[in-house]
């Protein structure tokens, strides 16, 4: 099984972060917004099934006569659900293509207007002005600019603004409130681009966002007997936001960002990653509540775990029995361990899914995993055929 990744690199973390430029110094991840076929029912689902609350909310009721929005947070998450309301609305378009998705990676910045020339100067492709938005509360101003496939990054500067969300928006309030399930702040979020494009993406993330690559998996560590990938992972100079960058390579058979490209018909976000301090709690939560999970990795598997730590000088706090009641999996670096596990795609379409994270010091992303991970989804391929 590959190592982690981490060990290849043989410099410390510190050293890269202060690589970043920081032209757009970024406060946190202010907000993902998914454009959907139905956003009432997809917010019901994150509400019952993940454990979000009720946050705000955009429609008719409010005076939007061609969408409807949806907010929901889980402590430092939330989350924006947006569906159209007729025909002629544009995101129809994104809707028929790409099914439902990620739309909107906002990033809570000091200065949108600023971040917006940076980025343009260098290089980035406009989606949006700065533009001030306004209400009793004061103001919002918020720009953005294109990023892989049809995503979009929204710069959100809310020094000003003293209101629940957004102006537009009104506080949602709902007499049917499940509750949070541990989810606390989003640890990372995964892109899939096409073949050959991911250097492509993280020229473009160093140029245009002052990122800095500080991890690399090639297809000789990301493998299965069928399928590869590659994959970098790139962070902000504070490390706040770190997006990694996939691509398929060859393989026998089809691999997962193959068919998440054909599914999503072009590049778009492949995994959210959201951080719990007890996995072990929030994944059975969330097992009752219907979230579907990958399969658990085999016996063997869990047989390998202690040596796997041993080898990083860490042991298992929590009792390995019970995290492989849950399925959940555990990889190790020279600073500590995570735990982890990935739920099944949560539409119709394989495409996204997500990922529950504990750290308990490390700071890779479980590439002592891959493969174990990748079996399983390789598993549903099958049962799809598309492998
Ligand atoms: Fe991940």
């Amino acid at each position: 099984m590959a190592d982690s990744g981490l060990k290849s690199v043989d410099y410390g973390l510190e050293k890269i972060f202060e690589d970043a430029q920081d032209f757009l110094p970024l406060l946190g991840t202010d907000y993902v917004e998914f454009y959907v076929g139905n956003a009432k029912q997809a917010a019901h689902f994150y509400k019952s099934a993940f454990g979000f609350q009720s946050y705000a909310y955009k429609g008719l009721e409010t005076g939007c006569k061609d969408y409807s929005s949806y907010v929901v947070k889980q402590d430092k998450i939330r989350l924006v659900l947006t569906t159209p309301l007729n025909s002629k609305s544009p995101i129809n378009q994104h809707l028929a293509k790409h099914g439902d998705g990620v739309k909107f990676v906002a990033l809570w910045v000091e200065d949108a207007s600023q971040a917006w020339k940076e980025t343009t100067g260098r290089g980035a492709k406009s989606f949006m002005e700065p533009t001030v938005e306004k209400d009793e509360h004061g103001e919002v101003v918020r720009s953005g600019i294109y990023t892989y496939g049809e995503t979009v990054h929204i710069f959100v500067e809310r020094k000003n603004y003293k209101g629940h969300f957004l102006p537009g928006y009104q506080k949602w309030e709902s007499e049917y409130n499940p509750a949070p399930v541990g989810l606390n702040y989003i640890d990372h979020m995964v892109g899939n681009v096409g073949w050959g494009e991911m250097n492509t993406w993280v020229k473009w993330y160093e140029d245009v966002m002052g990122f800095v690559n500080f991890l690399s998996f090639d297809d000789k560590q990301i493998h299965t007997e069928y399928s590869a990938l590659m994959s970098k992972v790139m962070s902000n100079g504070n490390g706040r936001i770190k997006f990694p960058i996939n691509e398929p390579a060859e393989g026998k058979k089809k691999s997962q960002i193959e068919e998440y490209l054909d599914f999503y018909e072009g590049p778009g976000v492949q995994h959210i990653a959201v951080a719990t301090d007890d996995i072990l709690t929030t994944v059975t939560k969330l097992r009752e509540r219907g979230v579907e999970f990958l399969s658990t990795p085999p016996d063997t598997y869990y047989q390998l775990v202690p040596e796997r730590l041993a080898a990083h000088n860490h042991e298992l706090a929590e009792d390995i029995e019970k995290l492989k009641a849950l399925g959940i999996m555990i990889d190790a670096d020279e600073e500590g361990y995570l735990l982890q596990i990935f739920t099944k795609p949560v539409e119709d379409r394989p495409t996204l899914f997500y990922e529950i994270i504990q750290r308990m010091g490390a700071r890779g992303f479980g590439a002592g995993n891959f493969k174990a991970l990748f079996e399983s989804i390789e598993r549903e391929q099958e049962k799809r055929g598309t492998l």
